[in-house]
């Protein structure tokens, strides 16, 4: 139960929807956020409510989320931070030092949770790095992103340490419930990024969404984000503007019912909006963004 006491920090002490308005809920702060917009994107975050930020190293923003985090005047225990390492630091040492930099960047001496940004290059080195970083207290949770369900449990076998979350794409057209329920059984939590498939699938024109959200005098985006709550996803929401960003928190006072959620389920297609992680080309992509992003800072 919460407490007068209680920090975010002490997760342990949240239940139900206090958890799931703080700890899950989160304000992603992508990349394509320009440096100069993120600090006052992460400052309306927090004036509306939200507690947890995402951000990552490849995002080259996280020194401005700190010097927000800074400028709230909120307590360092009451935000939730979490970062990724990105796939050019993996290595042993590399991968420590990478993360060392994000401390200072973030101006803090602890992050909440650090992921493995994808399941390219050395990532066994990284998380040996996060495994030991994590139990010198500088991290207080790990895990990864994108990975497949079958890498994430490798990675738990071989190493002896489960990631506590996998961070994947997943909205009404790309639903992910298997995985969320062979992730579960191994004791991960599945989040969710692109909740809206970034605007490129249609998905907030859907007239099945459109008519769920009618019913409860909602927005489609309101609607999609209060069925990855129900699901018991940690749901990641950006957006660059204010009113969307209050539009998207107020998701905490209604609730859809068993026939929404089924109706939902049936818009799944199965098939990424995005990307084929297992396809080949899915890796070059990526090595074209490690050296497109090696110039950035
Ligand atoms: N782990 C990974 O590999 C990974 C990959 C991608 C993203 N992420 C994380 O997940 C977060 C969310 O995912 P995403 O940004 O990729 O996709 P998304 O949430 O599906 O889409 C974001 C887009 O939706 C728009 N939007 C936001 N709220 C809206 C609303 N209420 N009504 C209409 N449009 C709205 C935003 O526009 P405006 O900004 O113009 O309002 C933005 O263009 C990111 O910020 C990032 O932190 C992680």
């Amino acid at each position: 139960m919460p407490c007068a006491d209680c920090h975010l920090s002490d997760v342990k002490y949240l239940a139900g929807d206090t958890a799931a308005r703080y700890f899950d809920y989160t304000s992603g702060i992508l990349f394509v956020i320009p440096k100069t917009e993120t600090k006052e994107c992460v400052l309306t975050a927090f004036e509306t409510g939200f507690r947890h930020i995402d951000t990552a190293q490849s995002y080259f923003n996280e020194a401005e989320v700190g010097e927000a985090i800074a400028a709230s005047g909120l307590d360092r225990r009451d935000v939730f931070v979490t970062t990724k390492v990105w796939i050019d630091n993996y290595g042993a040492g590399r991968t420590r030092d990478s993360v060392l930099r994000s401390l200072d960047r973030l101006r803090s001496d602890y992050i909440d949770l650090v992921l493995l940004h994808q399941p390219f290059n050395d990532y066994y080195a990284a998380w040996r790095d996060l495994i030991a970083l994590q139990q010198e207290g500088r991290i207080r949770a790990i895990g990864v992103s994108n990975f497949s369900t079958g890498r994430a449990a490798d990675l738990a076998a071989f190493t002896g340490v489960t990631p506590a979350l996998n961070q994947i794409e997943a909205n009404p057209l790309h639903q992910r419930a298997d995985e969320q329920k062979a992730l579960a059984a191994r004791g991960i939590r599945t989040g969710a990024w692109a909740p809206f498939g970034e605007g490129k699938s249609g998905i907030l024109d859907n007239p099945e969404l459109a008519r769920i959200a009618a019913e409860h005098g909602r927005t489609v985006a309101q609607a999609i984000l209060r069925w990855l709550v129900q699901r018991g996803i940690a749901v990641l929401t950006k957006s660059t503007h204010a009113n969307r960003i209050r539009e998207n928190f107020g998701i905490f006072d209604f609730t859809l019912t068993d026939d929404d959620m089924t109706a939902i389920a049936r818009l799944d297609s199965g098939s990424s909006v995005f990307f084929d992680y297992d396809a080949p080309e899915t890796v070059d992509l990526f090595m074209r963004l490690v050296d497109e992003r090696k110039g950035l800072a």
